[in-house]
C-alpha cells in the first residue's frame, strides 16, 4: 500500500490521481481527511497523527512555506515515523541540484541528509522549478513583465510531468532505490521569450524595487527572501542547468512548459 502525502495540494491530489489511474494502491494523507474517503489524517507538524503502519511505500510531498527549523521539525517527524512503523521506500520531493541558492534549499537539502541516513531505502526527487510558479512570478502590469529575472533561462518543468514521475517511481521502487533525480526541464526558457510570445513588453525590475513591492504585499515574514531568491538564482544562471532525467523516468519527452506558463501569465493580465 502507497500512502502520498500532502495530497490536498498540487502535487499531492496529481500523484494520488495518477497512481489511482493505474489501479495502484493508494490512500491519501492529508491535514483534513474527508470523512468516509480513502484518505487518512497526516499532519507532519503533530507526530501523534503519523501512523505508517501497513504502508510500504510513503511518498512525502514536502511541506514547506515555512521557516528552516518548522520544516525541518516537520520533516524530522515524518522521516522518524517511517522508520519506526516499518515503511520501506520513502520517496521525497526535493528541489533541483541547481537550486542550492534558493531562500528553501536549506530545508530540503537536510531532509535529503535525514532521509539517506535513515535506514529507509528512499528515491529523491530533486524537482524543478513549476512552470506554473514561473508564470505566477512573472505578474505583468499594464502590458509590461517586469519581473526581475534579468536575462537568466530557467529550466521550468510542469507540475504535472512532475507527478506523473513521482506516481512512476512510487508505482515500482525496487526499480529506483537509493537514487536522486535532477527533475529539471531538458530546455530553458526565459522571462523576456515569455513576454514576447505573450505580446507583453519584458523590462526587468531591480531586485530590490521587487523586494521593496513585496515588503508590502503582506506577505508573511519570511516570504519575500525566498520569492527574491528564485528572481536572484534564476536571473544569475543558477536554474538553467538541464537534464534528461524527467525525460528517462517519463519513458517520453518531458512536456513543453511554454504554453503552461503564458496560460498563468495571461489570467493575471485577466485579473489585473
Ligand atoms: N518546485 C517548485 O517550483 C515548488 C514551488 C512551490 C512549492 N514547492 C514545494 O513542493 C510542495 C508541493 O507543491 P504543491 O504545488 O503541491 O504545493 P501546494 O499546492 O501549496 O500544497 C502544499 C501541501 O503541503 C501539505 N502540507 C503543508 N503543511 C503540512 C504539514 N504540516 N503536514 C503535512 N502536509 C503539509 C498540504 O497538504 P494537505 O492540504 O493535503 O494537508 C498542502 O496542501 C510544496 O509544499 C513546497 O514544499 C515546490
Amino acid at each position: 500500500m502507497i500512502l502520498v502525502t500532502g495530497a490536498s495540494g498540487q502535487l499531492g491530489r496529481a500523484i494520488v490521481e495518477r497512481l489511482a489511474g493505474e489501479n495502484q494502491p493508494v490512500i491519501a494523507g492529508t491535514r483534513r481527511p474527508v470523512e468516509g474517503s480513502e484518505q487518512r489524517r497526516v499532519n507532519f507538524d503533530e507526530p501523534g497523527s503519523l501512523d505508517f503502519t501497513g504502508f510500504t511505500t510513503v511518498v512525502v510531498v514536502s511541506a514547506g512555506y515555512a521557516e528552516d527549523d518548522v520544516v525541518i521539525a516537520r520533516h524530522e517527524n515524518v522521516v522518524a515515523a517511517a522508520e519506526r512503523d516499518g515503511v520501506q521506500h520513502l520517496i521525497y520531493t526535493s528541489i533541483a541540484t541547481d537550486g542550492d541558492h534558493l531562500g528553501f534549499a536549506l530545508a530540503h537539502r537536510w531532509t535529503e541528509q535525514r532521509i539517506q541516513g535513515s535506514t529507509l531505502r528512499w528515491t529523491i526527487l530533486r524537482n524543478g522549478l513549476y512552470a506554473e510558479l514561473f508564470g505566477s512570478l512573472l505578474a505583468p502590469t499594464d502590458g509590461v513583465v517586469t519581473a526581475p529575472f534579468g536575462t537568466g533561462s530557467v529550466a521550468v518543468v510542469t507540475r504535472a510531468d512532475l507527478a506523473e514521475a513521482a506516481a512512476i517511481v512510487a508505482a515500482a521502487p525496487e526499480r529506483h532505490i537509493n537514487r536522486v533525480y535532477d527533475l529539471v526541464g531538458s530546455n530553458t526558457i526565459s522571462a523576456g521569450q515569455i513576454a514576447e510570445e505573450a505580446g507583453l513588453l519584458y523590462r526587468p525590475a531591480s531586485l530590490g524595487s521587487r523586494r521593496a513591492a513585496l515588503d508590502e504585499s503582506g506577505l508573511l515574514p519570511f516570504q519575500p527572501a525566498m520569492l527574491l531568491s528564485i528572481y536572484s538564482s534564476a536571473a544569475h544562471g543558477f536554474l538553467s542547468r538541464t537534464t534528461t532525467d524527467l525525460g528517462d523516468l517519463l519513458g517520453r519527452r518531458p512536456t513543453v512548459p511554454g504554453p503552461t506558463v503564458r496560460r498563468v501569465l495571461e489570467k493575471q493580465q485577466v485579473a489585473a
